[in-house]
């Protein structure tokens, strides 16, 4: 059996593959694999241990057909093509849950950093213009008391939506079905999307990168938003029409943004980059330690589990076992 690593993961994902009895293939460059590297690497693996940021179309499972599973070492699986998959008998596995408050941590520290202007007021502080405390010093927004308003109310969002109760919160969620234990839980509402956004002082992304939530957040949406309400996404950057939200800072039609994901990353739209409006972090919602190496085991242990012939705990395309 042959493993495709398409790059380095933490040594508890990899000690658990190099214990099992395969051949093991690990890009050892420190960057993603260009398509056609992934191509040739992947010519007769059995199984990928894939990044986000592979490319995983209709065109390489099919060129593929060894392929007996994908491990995705993220939980979003907006790469992989997942009807193509199941068409090409190719089990894909994700990492959902062990990396839900993780995320949202980071959702609540884009949430605390952008309304207090904590990276700007770093900055002014290191650049020595620090004078003394002063009575109108750099004044951002409050965050207690106010509106959330959670955008796609799964696992993150609601995790998300659960740590506003510290801050005496009201939290607003937009998402396909009622969740009525978070309701309880929470005192969340659900609203349609237009009110979430006209009614929230923060707007949190937690949607998967689908057709229906590409560009979901748009010229319309961005205009609905009050002028002193902030966007907050750690989904997926083409949840967002990046050029437009640019435009939107810029303009002053909300206040600010923190934006965790890109629409092209690793490029980042080049007006962002020059405004103080905005915080802009490389895709770390995952990345802690403990987690990453949790995230590690439970694909590696996906893989170990297909090539055994066991059906692993997370599959994405469960229908392919009906097949
Ligand atoms: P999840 O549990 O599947 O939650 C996603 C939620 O989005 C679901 O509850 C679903 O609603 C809702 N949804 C889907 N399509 C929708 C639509 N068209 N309109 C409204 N709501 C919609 O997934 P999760 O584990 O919370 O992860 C969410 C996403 O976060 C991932 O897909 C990934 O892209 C992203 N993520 C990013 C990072 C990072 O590093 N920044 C880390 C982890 C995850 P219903 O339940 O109502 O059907
Ligand atoms: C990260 O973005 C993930 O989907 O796990
Ligand atoms: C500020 O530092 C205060 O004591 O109010």
């Amino acid at each position: 059996m042959k493993i495709l690593v398409t790059r380095k993961i933490p040594e508890p994902g990899l000690r658990k593959l190099k214990n099992f009895n395969a051949q093991l293939t690990i890009n050892q460059e420190d960057r993603n694999l260009k398509h056609e590297e992934l191509n040739n690497l992947a010519s007769d693996a059995d199984a990928v241990l894939a990044m986000l940021a592979d490319n995983i179309d209709a065109d390489f499972l099919k060129s593929h057909p060894g392929l007996k599973i994908i491990a995705n070492y993220a939980v979003g699986f907006n790469n992989v093509d997942i009807e193509a998959a199941t068409n090409n008998n190719v089990v894909v596995t994700n990492t959902p849950g062990v990396l839900t408050d993780t995320t949202a941590d980071l959702a609540w520290s884009l949430l605390m950093a952008i309304s207090r202007r904590v990276v700007e007021a770093d900055k002014y502080t290191r650049a020595g213009k620090f004078k003394g405390w002063a009575p109108e010093l750099h004044f951002g927004s409050d965050i207690y008391g106010k509106t959330l308003g959670i955008i796609g109310a799964g696992r993150i969002g609601q995790a998300t939506a659960r740590r506003a109760a510290g801050f005496d919160m009201k939290v607003l969620y937009h998402s396909r079905s009622q969740k009525e234990d978070f309701e309880k839980e929470t005192g969340a509402l659900k609203v349609g999307l237009d009110n979430l956004l006209k009614e929230s002082d923060f707007v949190s992304l937690h949607v998967p990168l689908t057709d229906e939530t590409h560009y979901m957040i748009d010229a319309d949406e961005l205009r609905l938003m009050k002028n002193n309400a902030f966007l907050i996404n750690t989904a997926r950057g083409p949840v967002i029409n990046e050029k437009i939200l640019a435009r939107a800072l810029q303009e002053n039609w909300i206040a600010g943004a923190a934006l965790d994901v890109f629409e092209e990353e690793p490029k980042v739209h080049p007006q962002l980059l020059n405004l103080d409006n905005v915080i802009l972090t490389p895709h770390i919602g995952s990345a802690t330690d403990k987690t990453r190496n949790k995230m590690a085991e439970m694909a590696a242990e996906s893989i170990i589990d297909v090539l055994s012939g066991q059906k692993p705990e997370n599959v994405v395309n469960s229908n392919i076992y009906d097949k």
